[in-house]
């Protein structure tokens, strides 16, 4: 389904009926990659799934975006779907926009969930690594964006034996155009930090983290979670930074639990 609002068209779905989950996608995917959380947890609750702007089915432009813009659109979106307040579930950039969804809109945030993400701004250096993955995917097109992205997203146990996730992930990322990838990852390098706002949030929020994430490893979730004042702390045995991906039952079964 697709809905005109903040100007641009936005790609979601909107399945099941109850509490509402809002699910926000990583770098350089799409809310396809929700599709075992969409599955199981639509039977109980109200699922949605966006693409944000720049990805997936979503409308792509080449412009200064910054993650804010993203948090607006998700705003906008759930004002459309006469939502008030949700639970809203962010995997790495997706986690970065819910920093800013949670600095902008505090009141619509029941309850949070965090996945493989971390509050950090980028360092010099990772601001370098920005810019040059952005001159790649200009140059180069978003299959060598897949061909150095997979390796991070997916464990290597999971890149070696699990060819149909993989397939998944680089398919998913073939989907997205070059421009949306290039601001994506200028909107990235340019985040602010949010280590000072982890001690602001009030709602109840669920860290997760995959055991063997190497983009953002479980030293990043314990952070978090000994500065959000009622966090819980679940990392996913056997999982890269795509744990929901990787071990989808061990994380349906983390986010029933805390739902
Ligand atoms: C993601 O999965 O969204 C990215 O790895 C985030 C990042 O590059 O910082």
């Amino acid at each position: 389904m697709k809905a005109h609002v903040n100007r641009i068209h936005l790609a979601y779905t909107d399945s099941g009926k109850g509490q509402p989950l809002v699910f926000l996608h990583a770098f350089p995917l799409s809310q396809l990659m929700w599709e075992p959380q969409v599955e199981t947890l639509s039977k109980q609750y109200r699922v949605i799934t966006i693409d944000l702007r720049g990805h997936g089915e979503s409308d792509t432009f080449l412009w200064n975006f910054t993650l804010e813009d993203y948090a607006k659109d998700v705003y906008e979106l759930l004002r459309h779907l006469n939502v008030q307040q949700a639970t809203f579930i962010g995997l790495s950039m997706g986690g970065y926009v819910l920093f800013a969804y949670y600095r902008l809109f505090p009141n619509m945030v029941k309850t949070l969930v965090l996945a493989d993400t971390r509050a950090q701004a980028d360092n010099e250096e990772g601001k370098a690594g920005r810019l040059a993955m952005a001159q790649t995917a200009y140059k180069e097109g978003s299959a060598t964006i897949a061909d150095m992205m997979i390796p991070k997203l997916l464990s290597a146990k999971t890149v070696e034996h699990r060819e149909d996730l993989v397939k998944q992930v680089r398919s998913m990322i073939l989907n997205n155009h070059s421009p949306g990838i290039v601001v994506d990852l200028m909107a990235m390098a340019a985040r602010p930090d949010s280590t000072s706002l982890l001690s602001k949030i009030t709602c109840p929020t669920l860290i997760i983290v995959g055991e063997n994430d190497v983009a953002t490893p479980p030293s990043e979730s314990h952070y978090m979670a000994e500065r959000i004042s009622q966090a819980t702390l679940v990392a996913i045995p056997d999982a890269g930074h795509l744990s929901n991906l990787e071990q989808p039952d061990a994380f349906n079964q983390a986010l029933e639990s805390f739902l």
